[in-house]
C-alpha cells in the first residue's frame, strides 16, 4: 500500500449486483460476487480514507470500520447513491447495476399454472429499463471538480474496438473522471480472484494497465490512480 494517502478522504463505494424482484421469491440477478468494489474499499480504509459500502446483496463478511448500506434493487442503491455522493471526495461505482427491472411486481408467487385458461402457458416478463446512476451522479454534479467520479466497466474486445477503444469510448459517453476497465471474457473476472485492468482517466491519453493480480492488488493501483488525479503534480 502507499501508506496514509487517503486520510481526511470520505470515499463512496457501490459494489455486489443488484436484484430486480418478480414476486416475493423471485428476482432477476447476476453473477457479481462484490469482491472487487469490497476491495476497493478495504483498500481505501487500509489508506485511512472514511468509508461507505454501498453493498447490494453482498454475501462477504466487510472490515470493521467501514459504513455498509445493504441494498437490493437498483432503484434502492440508486436513491442511496444520490443521497450520499455529495457528502464525499470520491465515489466508486463497482457495483453491477441490473439494466432493466421486471416492469411489474407480483405482490404474491406467481404461480406456474399463471392462466387457469391455459394450464400449460408460461408467462412472459416484460422489463423496462434502469436509470444509470452513475450518469445521474455526473449530471448532479454539474460543472463541479467534486466528488471525483470513477466508473467500472467490464470488456471484452470484438469486432468494433479493442477492450481499451471501448473503454475510451465508453469514458466520454459517461462523463465519470476515471474508468477502471475490466478485461473479461471466459472463466475471468466474475467471482474470480485475479483480475487485470486498465485505467483511463480523463484528459490523458495513457492507460495504467494492472494485473493479472489480486484484487486487492489491483485495488492499491487503482486508489494510486485515483490519489494522482486528486492531487495532480505540477
Ligand atoms: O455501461 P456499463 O454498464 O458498462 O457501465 C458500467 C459502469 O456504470 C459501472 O461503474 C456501473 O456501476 C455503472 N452503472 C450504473 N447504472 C447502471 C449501469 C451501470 O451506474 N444502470
Amino acid at each position: 500500500g502507499s501508506g496514509h494517502d487517503l486520510t481526511e478522504h470520505a470515499v463512496l463505494v457501490s459494489t455486489g449486483g443488484t436484484r430486480e424482484p418478480l414476486d416475493p421469491v423471485r428476482y432477476l440477478g447476476n453473477r457479481s460476487s462484490g469482491k472487487q468494489g469490497l476491495a476497493v474499499a478495504e483498500v481505501a480504509a487500509a489508506r485511512g480514507a472514511r468509508v461507505t459500502l454501498v453493498a447490494a446483496n453482498l454475501e462477504l463478511p466487510v472490515a470493521p470500520g467501514i459504513d455498509v448500506v445493504p441494498v437490493e434493487t437498483a432503484l434502492e442503491l440508486q436513491a442511496e447513491m444520490d443521497a450520499r455522493a455529495a457528502d464525499h471526495d470520491v465515489v466508486v461505482m463497482v457495483a453491477a447495476v441490473a439494466d432493466f427491472r421486471p416492469a411489474d411486481y407480483a405482490a404474491s408467487k406467481i404461480k406456474k399454472t399463471h392462466d387457469p385458461a391455459d394450464p400449460d402457458a408460461a408467462p412472459s416478463i416484460t422489463l423496462v429499463r434502469n436509470p444509470d446512476i452513475l450518469a445521474g451522479l455526473v449530471s448532479a454534479r454539474g460543472g463541479a471538480a467534486s466528488p471525483l467520479l470513477v466508473g467500472f466497466a467490464a470488456e471484452t474486445g470484438d469486432e468494433t474496438g479493442s477492450v481499451l477503444e471501448l473503454g475510451r469510448a465508453k469514458l466520454a459517453r459517461k462523463g465519470c473522471d476515471l474508468l477502471v476497465v475490466n478485461e473479461v471474457g471466459a472463466g475471468l473476472t466474475f467471482g474470480a480472484d485475479d483480475t487485470t485492468v486498465h485505467v483511463l482517466t480523463r484528459g490523458r491519453d495513457d492507460a495504467v494497465d494492472i494485473g493479472p493480480a489480486s484484487k486487492r492488488a489491483v485495488s492499491e493501483g487503482i486508489w494510486d490512480a485515483v490519489v494522482a488525479s486528486l492531487h495532480p503534480a505540477g
